[in-house]
């Protein structure tokens, strides 16, 4: 047998090493646990699991139609925002074509570009954040989808809503630009992208977010794309029948709704920020300003050997080197005695 050409440059995703009973900050999933709301629903709905999921995912739609103000029509639910980055690329890459992104993002964009025979394009970013007019000078004819990921993971960074909305005028309709919100739900700035109001001017726009993380429901599998519906009556094709599980609809859809839980995440999230980047001030650590539920930083010693020696010491955290940053480190904001227990150790460990 011989491996197809384009996966011989690709490796299995290996999932970081875990020491059992080490608090992992390493992969910015919720410190409050789940939504009470979706366990309460999944306990309730889960002796229907003999039956086929809705392949339509249609409650779950609704409720984001509903709750975001847009048609049913213009949802479309994953098995995570990982499976809507594969449908895409399905979609619209094939050999020859290329995807754009940046250097220091993250690597999902990649993978579903390969995976499908395109080429991966990654421009240069200024200050940890993506530079539009980098990006930009990548494009040409055989672009077919732009990966943008806003707020930026592992930095953080974001772009505000004038300078995405110059960024869109400037590309061509048919290149899809995908706007990956997955951390959105956190963004304190004034001036972040309103994404509905873009989409309602630019035909190719495609936004993505997740239950996995304001929603702590990392584990169901729950993603959702909002776009077109032309744009999606397309990337439908490519969808298996069954693709988000039954529990899966249900959490996600109960969790919409708990508006404590969010409140509460986004809270705890930015007090715990602002704890963060005192103590970082008090460290002198450089750091990026986080619009997300993670901070990373620059600790000025190959990343990961801190990782090593933090997790000796009950806590894992991530090394940027996988991302071009080979002194950098990313760690998940948790609860207050999460982020003191973080604090302690990285000062331990760099003395
Ligand atoms: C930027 C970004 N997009 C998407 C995802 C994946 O989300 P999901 O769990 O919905 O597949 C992540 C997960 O870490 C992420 O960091």
């Amino acid at each position: 047998m011989k491996m197809k050409s384009n996966l011989s440059q690709m490796i299995p995703y290996k999932p970081g090493v875990l020491k059992e009973g080490a608090l992992k900050l390493s992969s910015n999933e919720n410190r409050l646990g789940p939504s009470p709301k979706a366990i309460e629903a999944i306990l309730h709905g889960i002796n229907n699991v003999n039956i086929y999921p809705d392949g339509t995912c249609r409650i779950l739609r609704e409720a984001l139609a509903e709750k975001l103000g847009y048609k049913r029509e213009n949802i479309i639910v994953g098995n995570g925002s990982d499976e809507l980055m594969t449908l895409i690329a399905a979609t619209y890459v094939s050999h020859g074509d290329n995807a754009i992104t940046a250097v220091s993002t993250f690597s999902e964009y990649t993978f579903a570009t390969i995976l499908f025979s395109g080429e991966i394009q990654k421009a240069e970013m200024t200050e940890g954040t993506f530079d539009p007019a980098k990006i930009l000078a990548l494009i040409n004819s055989n672009t077919k989808i732009i990966y943008f990921c806003n707020p930026n993971n592992p930095t953080g960074t974001y772009i505000n809503h004038n300078d995405l909305d110059d960024m869109l005028k400037k590309i061509p309709h048919d290149i899809l630009f995908v706007l990956d919100e997955a951390y959105a739900d956190y963004s304190d700035a004034l001036d972040f992208p309103d994404s509905k109001q873009l989409l309602e001017k630019y035909p190719n726009l495609m936004i993505l977010r997740t239950f996995s993380k304001i929603y702590g429901l990392a584990g169901l599998r729950v993603g959702y794309g909002i776009a077109r519906e032309e744009v999606l009556e397309e990337i439908l094709v490519t969808k298996q029948p069954f693709n988000v599980n039954t529990p899966a609809q249900i959490g996600a859809t109960a969790a919409l709704s708990d508006d404590d839980f969010y409140r509460r995440s986004r809270e705890m999230n930015s007090i715990g920020k602002r704890f963060i980047y005192d103590e970082l001030d008090r460290l002198e650590l450089k750091y990026y300003e986080s619009q997300a539920n993670f901070v990373c930083l620059y600790i000025g010693m190959d990343s990961k050997v801190l990782f090593q020696q933090m997790m000796d010491q009950g806590i894992t955290i991530r090394p940027l080197t996988s991302f071009g940053l080979e002194q950098w480190i990313r760690v998940t904001v948790g609860t207050e005695e999460d982020n003191r227990l973080f604090i302690r150790i990285l000062e331990n460990t760099l003395k």
